[in-house]
C-alpha cells in the first residue's frame, strides 16, 4: 500500500529552470550580461559525456552562453591547469565545471583548487566548502543545494527536526549535513551523519524525521529501518538488471522504494527526484555568479 506523497523533483527542477531563464532574460536586457558556463571534459567516459550534454542543453534552455573543451584521457595535468587559468580571467565566463572523475594520473584536488572560487559553480573548491561550514555566503554544491530546495518547495519544515544523513561523501553527505545545520531559513535542523561504519544503521535511521540517503548502495534503507511519517530523500542512482526493459536494466535509488512508501509521509522517486535538481541548481549558481559580476562583489 502506498501512502507517501511523491516529491516531484522533475517538475520542481523545471520550475527552477524557467525561473532562471526569466531572470537571465532580465539580466541581459538590463545589464547586457549573458551568463557563461565553461565545461572541461577529459577522456571518453560515456556517463560523463552524457552529463555534460545534459548540462549544455540546460544552458541553452536558460539562455546562457556555454563552451565545452574536450581533452584526451592521456592529457597532461599542466594543460588542464592552463585551460582553467584562461577561463579564470575570461570576463565572459562566470562558471567553470570540470566534469569528474578525472583520469588517475591527474590530481583532482589540484585541478579543483585551480578554479577561481568566484567561478566554482560546483561548490567543490576548499574556499567555498570552508565558507559553507562557517556560515558565509558561498556557492553550494548542486546536489545538496537541490535537496534543500526540494524540501523548501515541498513545504517540509526542517527547523528543529531530526535529519539523519546516511553517507559522508564530499559531494553529498558532508555538504547536506552542513547546509541543514545552518541557523537559517530552510535549515536549522538537528543533524546526525551516519555511514558504512555504523554497526547498527537502523538505530540511527529509525530516529529520523527526515532521512537523506546517499550511499550508492541498493536497499541501504528498508521499511523496517524507518519510523511512520518519515520524509525520505533518496540520492542514489543505481542500475539493476531488468530483462523486461529495452536497455536490460532499470534505475533504482538507495532506498527500498516500495517498502518505505508504506511508512513515509513523503519520498523522492528515482528517477525523477533529486537527480534533475542537480542541473537546475548548477544553472542557478551560474546565474548568481553572472549577477555578482555586475556588482563586482
Ligand atoms: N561528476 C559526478 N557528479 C558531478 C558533479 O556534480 N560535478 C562535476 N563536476 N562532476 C561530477
Amino acid at each position: 500500500m502506498q501512502n507517501a506523497k511523491i516529491i516531484d523533483g522533475k517538475g520542481i527542477s523545471l520550475t527552477i529552470r524557467e525561473e532562471v531563464r526569466d531572470m537571465t532574460a532580465e539580466l541581459r536586457a538590463k545589464h547586457g550580461v549573458i551568463p557563461g558556463l565553461a565545461f572541461l571534459l577529459v577522456g571518453d567516459n560515456p556517463a560523463s559525456q552524457s552529463y555534460v550534454r545534459s548540462k549544455e542543453r540546460a544552458c541553452e534552455f536558460c539562455g546562457f552562453h556555454s563552451t565545452t573543451v574536450t581533452m584526451p584521457e592521456n592529457v597532461v595535468e599542466a594543460d588542464i591547469l592552463a585551460r582553467i587559468d584562461t577561463w579564470n580571467i575570461d570576463p565572459d565566463i562566470h562558471g567553470i565545471l570540470v566534469q569528474l572523475p578525472l583520469p588517475e594520473h591527474v590530481d583532482e584536488d589540484r585541478v579543483i583548487e585551480a578554479i577561481s572560487p568566484r567561478k566554482d559553480v560546483d561548490g567543490f573548491h576548499p574556499v567555498n566548502v570552508g565558507k559553507l561550514v562557517i556560515g558565509q555566503e558561498a556557492f553550494l554544491p548542486c546536489t545538496p543545494a537541490g535537496i534543500q530546495e526540494l524540501l523548501v518547495r515541498s513545504d517540509i519544515e526542517t527547523a528543529g527536526r531530526h535529519v539523519v544523513v546516511v553517507g559522508r561523501s564530499n559531494i553529498v553527505g558532508k555538504p547536506i549535513a552542513n547546509i541543514l545545520l545552518q541557523k537559517a531559513a530552510g535549515a536549522n535542523a538537528i543533524v546526525t551523519v551516519a555511514h558504512s561504519a555504523a554497526p547498527d544503521l537502523a538505530r540511527f535511521t529509525r530516529d529520523a524525521d527526515i532521512l537523506i540517503v546517499a550511499t550508492g548502495r541498493v536497499n541501504t534503507v528498508t521499511a523496517d529501518m524507518v519510523k511512520d511519517g518519515v520524509v525520505v530523500v533518496d540520492v542514489g542512482i543505481n542500475r539493476v538488471e531488468d530483462s523486461t526493459r529495452e536497455k536490460g536494466y532499470r534505475l533504482v535509488g538507495d532506498v527500498d522504494f516500495e517498502g518505505v512508501c508504506s511508512r513515509a509521509s513523503a519520498i523522492t522517486p528515482v528517477p525523477g527526484g533529486v537527480g534533475p535538481m542537480t542541473i537546475a541548481m548548477l544553472m542557478k549558481n551560474t546565474y548568481r555568479s553572472a549577477l555578482r559580476s555586475i556588482s563586482g562583489r
